[in-house]
């Protein structure tokens, strides 16, 4: 670097904006003194289509945790090295935005908190993270058991039938009723209905997904964006999600009205714990877009996760017969019969264990999205302001580097007494969550959530893949899915009566040594 950076600041510092610096000063540039990041070449094909993460992959073990990927005037970098994750994600996160992802999400999140950056995003984070506060998230424990009951209930009607189950959509299902109820207090009931608002939810997903793999913005071409019926349905979607979210917010608005409101830090409405009813007690404004795009995006980020999860946890479960009874004898012995309450989250550790191995190998999304807004150095590489960037967490998650057997569903990895696995004790070789100032806000939310879900049903029932079920392949959106559905046949489980008021010996010599 030497003179010419000096310069550089120095001209920077009186407000040369960095575009022209860009431009005057790339002859000096450093790089030539630099390494160039190695070129992954043709293998742009294998990419469409498929569920894209598993030939980048191939190309990971090929050109190693950092490689540039070229098709035609584009070009991607693909990160899958964890010192470089970190570096993106929180050493020097400010130089980073969300990028194409903002641009894909624009039409149903606007700025909400996944696409936004720079200040939008700041005021936004810190008005949305105090909502999830600990006691709300304590009281959401008990909407995931119910909700989950309900599910219990759908399937016990399927066992008394003989009829196997397509246990993605219900996940889907499951999720979308626990998040509408979580984040505005509108109960979906999807898990027994069919109505239009939940169709326009899953239109407005859908082509959120579409989008997300779609290499021409065909939704950006002028007259096809206002005559293709695709385009029209969606648009007519979007517009009844978005009349409803206006109701709801009208209807949390008059109830927080009308109580004799005294706003604290874990300030909580017993009625309607919502995250729209803390954010509106606490003074957003009630006819913002802001708002709106805010919900939505919440919406979107904590129903298709968590759905994936746990699709993915019971096609791992099918495979791995003594996990899934090491599994429910946990829970026999923990919760009984019970409903699970925020204490038995601590107990229930190995089912914790399965959820943490499930988004290990099956991670939601497979791939983060960035572009640099400077230059700057990824390892030894320079790089230049405006490259786009896929981090990508399945290879991380999937490295022969970090892992032994990598690719095997084995819970036992991590050791019951240990700390929960996250990506600041895993280095940044584990990110189910992301990482930095961007991870995730729902992260406990979602596990309890999956926590209450698992238990609940392997606690009922046995899950087998179904007989002629169609084998189970990855496709993407933003997250994994199947290809064509996870069937299963559930069947109710026979156990001896358990006493769910006397505490197992077991679970109090686990308490002492946890204590200890
Ligand atoms: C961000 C995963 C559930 C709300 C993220 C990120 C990941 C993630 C990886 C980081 C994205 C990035 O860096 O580009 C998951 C998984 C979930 C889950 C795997 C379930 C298993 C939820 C839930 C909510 C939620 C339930 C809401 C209650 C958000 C929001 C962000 C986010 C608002 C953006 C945070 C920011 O940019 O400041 N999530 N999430 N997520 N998640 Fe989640």
């Amino acid at each position: 670097s030497g003179f010419p950076s000096q310069v550089r600041n120095g001209l920077s510092k009186v407000g040369v904006p960095p575009e022209v610096l860009d431009f005057f000063f790339q002859w000096f540039d450093s790089s030539k003194d630099h390494p160039k990041i190695p070129e992954a070449k043709g293998a742009i094909r294998a990419i469409q289509n498929e569920a894209f993460f598993i030939p980048l992959y191939e190309l990971y073990l090929t050109y190693g945790g950092i490689f540039r990927l070229t098709f035609g005037p584009k070009s991607f970098l693909i990160v899958s090295d964890p010192s470089i994750a970190k570096h993106i994600l929180k050493d020097n996160s400010k130089a980073y935005s969300k990028g194409i992802l903002a641009e894909i999400l624009e039409f149903v999140m606007g700025k909400g908190l996944i696409p936004a950056d720079g200040e939008v995003w700041r005021v936004r984070r810190r008005t949305i993270v105090p909502a999830l506060h600990q006691k709300y998230v304590a009281a959401m424990i008990n909407l995931f058991g119910q909700t989950t009951q309900r599910l219990c209930d759908k399937l016990d009607i399927a066992t008394s039938e003989r009829e196997d189950v397509e246990m993605e959509s219900l996940f889907s299902r499951l999720t979308l009723d626990v998040i509408g109820k979580a984040v505005f207090n509108y109960d979906f009931d999807s898990l027994t209905n069919d109505t239009g608002i939940i169709e326009a939810v899953y239109t407005v997903l859908r082509e959120a997904e579409d989008r997300s793999v779609s290499p021409i913005p065909f939704w950006e071409i002028p007259i096809w964006k206002d005559i293709s019926p695709k385009q029209k349905k969606v648009n007519e979607a979007l517009k009844l999600v978005n009349d409803a979210l206006n109701d709801l917010i009208a209807i949390c608005k008059r109830m927080v009205d009308e109580e004799d409101l005294q706003f604290h830090e874990e300030y909580m409405n017993e009625e309607d714990p919502s995250i729209l009813h803390f954010l509106l007690a606490s003074g957003d404004d009630v006819s913002s877009k802001q708002l709106r795009d805010d919900l939505m995006t919440m919406l979107i980020a904590g129903h298709e996760t968590s759905a994936a999860v746990l699709t993915w946890t019971f096609y791992l479960l099918s495979k791995e017969p003594t996990v899934m009874s090491k599994l429910q004898n946990e829970v026999d012995s923990v919760l009984g019969d019970r409903i699970p309450t925020i204490e038995d989250m601590k107990k229930l550790k190995y089912t914790t264990r399965v959820i943490n191995e499930s988004m290990r190998l099956y991670p939601q999304p497979p791939v983060l999205i960035r572009r640099s807004l400077e230059n700057d150095f990824l390892g030894k590489y320079p790089i230049k302001r405006g490259e786009d960037i896929f981090i990508s967490v399945w290879n991380l998650h999937r490295s022969p580097h970090h892992w032994i057997d990598a690719d095997k569903f084995n819970p036992e990895r991590w050791p019951l007494e240990g700390p929960n696995p996250n990506e600041t004790n895993q280095n940044f070789s584990y990110l189910p969550f992301g990482g930095g100032p961007r991870k995730c806000v729902g992260d406990m939310f979602a596990s309890f959530e999956m926590v209450v879900a698992v238990a609940m049903l392997v606690r009922r029932f046995n899950f087998q893949m179904a007989l002629g079920a169609p084998a189970v392949k990855m496709t993407t959106g933003a997250t994994i899915h199947t290809t064509e559905g996870l069937k299963m046949t559930v069947t109710r489980r026979l156990q001896s009566p358990i006493v769910p008021t006397l505490e197992m010996p077991l679970l109090q010599v686990e308490n002492s040594a946890s204590s200890s």
